[in-house]
């Protein structure tokens, strides 16, 4: 008996000790003066027809030509996002080239670069890399590498054991050699290591299993996360509250699970206290079964990662709050988990929502958004928000839309549809605009309630979803829905700053929106 105990302990132990190392196999970032070393692992860029100007002519002068016949016959090209890892060139270990093409100094393709970077960095062995960076154009050059650094480097390792008998790749250090290291280091702590801070708190959560994620372990996991941080009070409404305060909607999605549903509202004051905040609402479904409207048993498991809008919205407030952005702001998560039970909601059940509209269910599966129905009703009717942009993996007609590239974005505000795509653009996280077209109302109607929560064909699914959203947000309120139920998860192959698995997509968008819209970087 004791034995056995022991034994659990030690295995407990175990897995605990060996779970911390793996996660500190990731190469810290850190900077320097810009020098070319004389020795050891180097990251360079270079442009195409690769001029002999630069610290590649430099190099390969230096190492009398052997950079140069070494990317020759690999017919290395330096196309935009193009690498090339080369192993033993003269005195140096190792030398990653990183191709920009043509393309025009950004943040977001200096990020693409850090990220290419650190995912070359994961298959080296040597302990340090020198990324090198000669412009000095941008004086946060060297931030915008360390978070493409960050971020193509994450990796969700909670539940791995290590092999001991395999080497470990990717421990070290990359040292960023910039003109500025200490504007590098000061724009990096203060503005940017808080996107990396948020886009890895979305990817933690979205990557957790639904066995230890569900709305209540969500509540406690960001109470942690934002422990002690100024400006920022979490308030919970549990499922006594919302019958108190008759949310109909968001407890018919979670009444067939043994996991009760949660409203978590993170609200982060930076701003004047009198100006109204921005609302940011998330669909967090825990896991989506489909309830009885059951979904077939193929990909099933990717419904771990349907609570990625809450995800999202968890981490901009994190990246918000941590940066000390000067804005007023209230992240909603709407969490539930969506189960067939004895007590699941069915078909044809009728549900009256906070606001006091009703609606039919014509399928469970359609519960995003059941539960976003009430969070955005709570949140105008509490708040009073300025704006309200609501993220959700809402629909499959999205992915069969957009593919890999564009998330849904839904708005009857040409302005503000028009400041989230730019904001797509300038963060790499990109949306396209999809119309929200009035015949969807009819779609939505029932001849039981005043809505159902779904249409009678499969025709524009994405846009049905939206419009239903829209049935709670009040006419005048300025508003995004933003479907992204493609970009949630990425499947091979990796892009630059996003490994495959969970993306933490929209804290990157929701930063930069709060960053442009207030005109200010
Ligand atoms: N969570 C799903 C949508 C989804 C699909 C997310 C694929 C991520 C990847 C959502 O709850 C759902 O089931 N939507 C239905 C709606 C329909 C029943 C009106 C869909 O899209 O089929
Ligand atoms: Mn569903
Ligand atoms: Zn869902």
């Amino acid at each position: 008996m004791i034995s056995v105990r022991l034994l659990t302990i030690l295995t407990f132990w175990l897995a605990i000790s060996v779970g911390s190392m793996t996660a500190f196999a990731q190469r810290s970032v850190s900077f320097d003066s810009y020098a070319i070393p004389a020795v050891g692992a180097l990251a360079i860029t270079v442009r195409t027809g690769m001029p002999g100007d630069g610290v590649y002519g430099e190099l390969d002068a230096q190492l009398d030509g052997a950079l140069g016949r070494a990317a020759a016959s690999a017919g290395f090209q330096a196309q935009r996002g193009e690498v090339l890892n080369l192993r033993g060139v003269g005195v140096y270990e190792q030398i990653v080239l990183v191709g920009i093409g043509e393309e025009a100094l950004s943040e977001r393709l200096l990020e693409d670069i850090g990220g290419l970077v650190g995912q070359a960095g994961r298959a080296s062995a040597s302990n340090r890399i020198d990324l090198l960076w000669a412009d000095s154009t941008l004086a946060s050059a060297g931030a915008h590498l360390a978070l493409g650094l960050e971020l193509g480097q994450y990796r969700f390792t909670r539940y791995r054991n290590i092999d001991p008998a395999k080497p470990v790749l990717g421990k070290g250090e990359i040292v960023i050699r910039v003109a500025d290291p200490s504007a590098a280091r000061t724009a990096w702590t203060s503005q940017w290591q808080p996107v990396a801070e948020g886009v890895g708190l979305a990817r933690d959560l979205v990557s957790e299993p639904a066995n230890t994620l569900y709305p209540q372990s969500f509540v406690e996991r960001s109470r942690k996360a934002f422990d002690g941080i100024a400006g920022v009070s979490i308030e919970v409404v549990d499922e006594a509250a919302m019958a108190r305060l008759e949310m109909g909607s968001i407890l018919a999605v979670g009444q067939g699970s043994a996991r009760p549903p949660r409203l978590m509202l993170i609200r982060y004051q930076g701003g004047p206290p009198d100006q109204a905040p921005i609302a940011l609402v998330g669909k967090g479904i825990t896991f989506d079964t489909g309830g009885i409207s059951i979904k077939d048993k193929q990909n099933l498991w990717r419904m771990k990662y349907d609570m990625s809008g809450a995800a999202a919205v968890t981490g901009a407030a994190l990246t918000l709050a941590r940066r000390k952005a000067e804005v007023n702001l209230v992240a909603v998560a709407a969490l539930a988990e969506n189960m067939p039970s004895a007590s699941a909601s069915r078909p044809g059940d009728v549900v009256r929502t906070m606001s006091g509209k009703t609606y039919e269910i014509v399928s469970t599966d359609a519960e995003g958004r059941m539960v976003l129905a009430d969070a955005v009703w709570y949140v105008q009717q509490f708040d009073q928000p300025r704006l309200l942009i609501d993220v959700a993996t809402l629909t499959g007609s999205q992915v069969t839309a957009l593919g890999d590239e564009y998330a849904g974005l839904f708005s009857r505000d040409d302005a503000l549809a028009t400041e989230v795509i730019a904001a797509g653009v300038a963060s790499g996280e990109e949306a396209w605009r999809l119309p929200l077209h009035p015949s969807y109302a009819k779609d939505l109607e029932s001849p039981i309630a005043d809505l159902r929560n779904g249409g009678s064909s499969r025709k524009a699914g994405a846009g049905v979803g939206a419009h239903f959203i829209g049935n709670w947000i009040a006419p005048e309120l300025p508003w995004v829905h933003l479907d992204i139920a493609s970009m949630a998860w990425r499947d091979d192959p990796p892009l630059p700053t996003v490994p495959p698995g969970a993306t933490g997509y929209g804290v990157r968008l929701l930063d930069r929106f709060v960053r442009l819209h207030q005109g200010q970087r």
